[in-house]
Parts: structure tokens; C-alpha cells; sequence
């Protein structure tokens, strides 16, 4: 009998199986859409992003030169690492498209469900993750990024009447014991991904919305409201499914565990200290790995490479087979991955520290 599985996306776990997810819960691979995407970047080529609901039809969308959208949102309970700058990359990637993008930062879900105070959770929102977003490139034009509890009536309004579309024991069968918080946030999380759709915010038919798979949850309630609020006569959101990035142990990379992330404005030599001492694929000795060759699959250092440092595929495809050959060894490697991360953090930070004064240019912040 299938083992039952149920993803929590209030949950600490590093999700491993993704071929499972796709099987469990009908997430479908992207690859065979690949061919059909205008010039996808590394993230897409290279299986990062790996799934997706409905993708094609956003495809379909694209080539019929309808307008579309997209929603993602940011949890802005602490930190801004590498792991957020992958999902910033897609989204500057749509933006170049042509998408309208909407980007709630979830500082209501923040402080019902992880309990963090107000105050950090705006300081959190602004001075991390918006000033980042602009940081990364993120244009102001055509993006509407709102805190979930500084937004516009007609948002809540859709919050309440979902709450009429779902039941209890449908909602505890999708994400397990529940309490107010958690209710509230999941209604909150459906008007974020279907409000674009209201004439009032674009009338947007096509929404894709890119999230991590503890994310999936949340979009297969979202579906099934579309679905059942028929008063409005939404479609059903599309949806792409990322990997996480591994922290540098090979556990989850959480802004809980600080010594295993690396942050975008950690000071350079601490971010490259943390790199050095990161778990790679390497053998037990050096006789070993030159017999037996490393394994870039289980390594953090590599996964720098294939995420973030090395945009160029050949490039990447070399560092792979000489590890895999046991010609490059974890000290040449780590001092390589240390060299472009230094590189890329010294002028990130130059941009970021100007950018934390322009982060009002982007949104409006709550005032308690
Ligand atoms: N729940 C998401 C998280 O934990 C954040 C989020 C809020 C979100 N609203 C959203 C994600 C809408 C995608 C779409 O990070």
C-alpha cells in the first residue's frame, strides 16, 4: 500500500523524494515543455524548476499574445539567502517576458503561524527582501508587491467569501491539524494567487505561480476555490514546482540554522567561511576520490555552481564529469566556488546598500 503523504508547508523538513510528489500528487515534469520556452534560463534547463499544473496553458497563453500574470510570495520570517535569490532569478526572468507580476510579502502568515512580532517582520520584509528584489533587478514597472495586511478592500473581500467555499474536514484532509491562523493564512494565500483576476487588479486570466513543492498545498485548495466561487468565474492557476537548495550540512537551508546558509548580506569572508566548511560529495581520502571520483550530486558547493555561479552550462557540465572522474578534488573546487561567490557578494552588496533606500519606491509599509 502507498505510504500516505502529506506535504506541510509550515513544516521544517527537506523535501528528497520529488520524483514521488509527482507521482502522489499528479505534479507533471516540466521538461517536456522546456522546447516550447522563450530563451529559459539555467533554473529551467538544468531541473531546478522540475513541475508544474497547467504550465502549458500558460504556454498557450503566451503564444496567443494574451496577457498574463504572475503571484509569488515571500514569507518574510527572517534573513534573504541564496535559496530566495533562485526564486527572484524566475521571477526577473518573467518580468523580462512581458508578465505582470504580483508579489505579496506574507507578514499576516508570518506572525499567525511563526509567531515573529510585527516590528521584525517589517523590517524583515523591507530591508531584506524588497531591498534585495531590487538589488537582483527586480523593475518597478509592472510589479505590484503589497503586505498582506496593507492591501486593497476588494483582496479581503475575496478572503471572506472563500471561506464560504471550503469546509473544515476538506481543508484538515489537505494539510493535517489546523488552527485559526492557519486557516486564515491559506485563504489569504487563494486571494493573493486569484485577486489578479478581479477586473479592478488586471482582469488577469493566465496566473502562473511559481513556489517551492511544500507549496502545493496551498495551490490545490486555490484550484478547487476557483473552481467552486462561481460567482466569479476565475481559472484555475498554473503552477511551477522548484527544489530547494540543500544548506551547506545537506539539511534544509533555513534562516533558522544561520551557520548553514549563506545570506546576501552576510560579510563577505563569513559567507565564504561558511563555504569552505560545507559538506561536499568527497571521499573519505584523497587516494579514494582519485580512484572512486566525487559524487556532485550530494554535494553543497556544487549545487553554488548549478544554482547561482556558474551560468554557463558547459562550464558546469566540465566541473561535473572532472569531480565525477576524480580529477578535481574539494580543495580546488571550494577555492573556485569561494573566488566567484566573493566576486558576486562584493559588487551584490554595493547594489544592496543602495538599494535600502528605495525600498518605499516599491511598496507601502503597514504602519503598525
Ligand atoms: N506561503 C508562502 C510561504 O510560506 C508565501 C505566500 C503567501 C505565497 N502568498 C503566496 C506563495 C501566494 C505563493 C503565492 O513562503
Amino acid at each position: 500500500m502507498d505510504e500516505e503523504i502529506r506535504l506541510d508547508p509550515w513544516g521544517h523538513i527537506a523535501i528528497k523524494d520529488y520524483e514521488r510528489l509527482q507521482k502522489v500528487f499528479g505534479i507533471k515534469p516540466l521538461r517536456p515543455l522546456l522546447p516550447r520556452m522563450r530563451d529559459p534560463i539555467h533554473l529551467f534547463r538544468r531541473g531546478v524548476v522540475f513541475g508544474h499544473r497547467d504550465y502549458d496553458k500558460i504556454l498557450d497563453a503566451l503564444e496567443r499574445g494574451e496577457r498574463v500574470a504572475l503571484v509569488t510570495g515571500f514569507m518574510p520570517s527572517g534573513r534573504f539567502h541564496f535559496g530566495h535569490k533562485m526564486i527572484v532569478d524566475q521571477l526577473i526572468y518573467y518580468q523580462k517576458l512581458g508578465f505582470e507580476l504580483f508579489i505579496p510579502l506574507a507578514d499576516a502568515e508570518a506572525y499567525a503561524v511563526r509567531r515573529i512580532p510585527r516590528e521584525r517582520v517589517i523590517d524583515y520584509a523591507l530591508n531584506q527582501y524588497v531591498a534585495n528584489f531590487i538589488a537582483l533587478g527586480l523593475d518597478k514597472k509592472r510589479v505590484h508587491i503589497y503586505f498582506q495586511t496593507n492591501y486593497d478592500t476588494k483582496y479581503y473581500r475575496l478572503i471572506q467569501m472563500f471561506s464560504r467555499r471550503i469546509t473544515m474536514s476538506e481543508m484538515e484532509a489537505i494539510y493535517g491539524e489546523l488552527e485559526p491562523g492557519k486557516v486564515v493564512a491559506a485563504l489569504t494565500q487563494a486571494a493573493d494567487i486569484l485577486h489578479p483576476q478581479l477586473d479592478y487588479f488586471g482582469g488577469y486570466r493566465y496566473i502562473v505561480v511559481p513556489v517551492g513543492a511544500d507549496q502545493d498545498p496551498h495551490i490545490r485548495l486555490t484550484r478547487d476555490i476557483a473552481d467552486r466561487a462561481t460567482e466569479f468565474k476565475f481559472e484555475r492557476p498554473a503552477s511551477t514546482y522548484h527544489r530547494f537548495m540543500t544548506g551547506l550540512d545537506g539539511g534544509k537551508m533555513s534562516s533558522s540554522r544561520p551557520e548553514f546558509a549563506i545570506f546576501l548580506d552576510d560579510p563577505v569572508e563569513e559567507a565564504v567561511r561558511k563555504l569552505k566548511r560545507a559538506l561536499t560529495g568527497g571521499r573519505p581520502t584523497v587516494e579514494e576520490q582519485r580512484r572512486l571520483g566525487g559524487i556532485p550530486e550530494r554535494c553543497a558547493v556544487y549545487e553554488f555552481f548549478l544554482y547561482h555561479l556558474v551560468p554557463d552550462d558547459e562550464e558546469l557540465l566540465s566541473i561535473y564529469t572532472r569531480c565525477r572522474r576524480g580529477e578535481l578534488l574539494c580543495g580546488e573546487d571550494k577555492d573556485y566556488a569561494a573566488q566567484l561567490l566573493e566576486k558576486w557578494l562584493t559588487e551584490h552588496q554595493r547594489r544592496l546598500e543602495k538599494a535600502r533606500s528605495r525600498v518605499e519606491e516599491y511598496v507601502e509599509p503597514p504602519d503598525f
